[in-house]
């Protein structure tokens, strides 16, 4: 796998704990096996049946022995599970991220839906060895954020407007229509040169199962590339989209999510990777400068109605670490019995190699109109309560401070 120095703050290769605790995570995968057992039954079985059993109670005695030896070698494995588990709980921005299957999670320019206690992440599943002339989405499952399910790759699809090589499938985001019972999901449609600026609108009858392409559109006519999504606390689903010429907008979906119901608000800044959230009674907005895959520093800001007026954009952290190497994608409310809280999520994109693309999440400061990235550190999150905490150091033995250019 590739190792390079992101930007100041982000330096992969510095982690030495990141090899270290995929291992663990791929280790917590494996089923428990006579293998991972420290005594040798079968020697041991060999010497009690042919040498030491001369009575009934010997016998008793030896069956007795090997399913408390089973049983220990279960409950040491079963712990070390365990461990292994609660270790992983902690997120940790800019790493590899295993799936339940060990793989390093495909959900590029994401979203996320949450369906009772379930959150399903959808994004774009760029491994490797994907079928180059079609494009991919990826469903993952999880409780707490932190362990994630891969459900399967929802969207496998070929060129479906005789586009051309190159074309493009880009931040997926799906909704649930609770009255139609359907998931759909709209995604950025383009050409290699980004030049027909569409949406793409696809419909699925189950959260993680095929989603079927159904059409592509432009909004109300309207350029739209990147697109975000946001759902508001009364259920009515928005597009996010930037629209080159305007700035962005956001658009209110039709009765059945299919199409564009109309054009909420124009707000004149040329952003992209946008990402919308309510909280405490305002609205924050977040997106990125147009800078392609590289990074800049993203921007937010605020209004007490989706119309407007929107306040002056603000930066999100400091301006020089460029929103520490990534680009923002989606904006989480977690909800819970204490408290409420927004993580802000990203990518660190690796345009040469999208498949090693890393994730920048993490809790924002946010309150009173204003909206602040603290600098990326590994952090835990209490789905129940709503609390997190900051752990300022990776947890591996090693003392040296990480990434001390952000602490400065
Ligand atoms: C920036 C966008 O945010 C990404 O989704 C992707 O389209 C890149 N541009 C391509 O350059």
């Amino acid at each position: 796998m590739k190792m390079q120095f992101k930007n100041s703050w982000f330096r992969r290769s510095s982690c030495p704990t990141q090899s270290a605790e995929a291992c663990l995570l791929l280790g917590a995968q494996k089923p428990s096996t006579a293998a991972n057992c420290p005594i040798d039954l079968q020697k041991a079985a060999q010497y009690l049946v042919f040498v030491r059993i001369k009575s009934l109670t010997n016998f008793v005695f030896f069956l007795t022995a090997v399913f408390l030896v089973g049983c220990g070698c279960k409950t040491l494995n079963f712990s070390r599970q365990t461990n292994a588990n609660l270790s992983t709980q902690t997120i940790r921005p800019g790493t590899v991220w295993p799936d339940d299957r060990g793989r390093h999670i495909q959900a590029h320019g994401a979203g996320i839906l949450k369906l009772g206690d379930t959150f399903y992440l959808f994004g774009e599943d760029r491994t490797q060895t994907n079928d180059p002339e079609k494009r991919y989405v990826a469903c993952y499952s999880s409780h707490d954020l932190s362990h994630w399910h891969f459900c399967r790759q929802v969207v496998q699809l070929a060129d479906p407007e005789h586009i051309g090589t190159g074309w493009v499938l880009e931040r997926p985001k799906v909704y649930y229509n609770a009255s139609k019972r359907k998931f759909v999901m709209y995604a950025h449609l383009d050409d290699n040169i980004y030049s027909m600026a569409r949406v793409a609108v696809l419909e699925c009858d189950q959260v993680d199962g095929d989603y079927h392409y159904l059409k592509s559109l432009r909004p109300l006519g309207h350029e739209s590339r990147d697109l975000g999504q946001f759902v508001d606390d009364d259920g009515t689903p928005y597009l996010l989209s930037e629209d080159r010429p305007n700035g962005f907008r956001i658009y209110q979906l039709s009765e059945d999510y299919l199409s564009i119901a109309k054009d909420v608000c124009l707000v004149p800044e040329h952003l992209e990777g946008l990402a919308l959230v309510h909280y405490g009674g305002l609205y924050y907005v977040v997106g990125s400068h147009l800078t392609g895959w590289d990074a800049n520093p993203n921007v937010y800001a605020t209004a007490s109605s989706l119309t407007g007026p929107w306040s002056a954009f603000a930066d999100i952290a400091p301006p020089e670490m460029k929103t520490y190497g990534s680009q923002s994608t989606f904006l989480l409310k977690v909800v819970g019995t204490k408290t409420t809280n927004v993580v802000f999520m990203a990518d660190l994109w690796e345009p040469d190699t999208l498949w090693d693309s890393r994730y920048l999440w993490m809790p924002l400061r946010i309150g009173d109109g204003k909206l602040w990235l603290p600098k990326p550190c590994d952090w835990k999150i209490n789905i129940g309560t709503g609390e997190f905490t900051l752990i300022k150091t990776i947890p591996s033995g090693n003392k040296t401070p990480v990434r001390t250019e952000a602490n400065q």
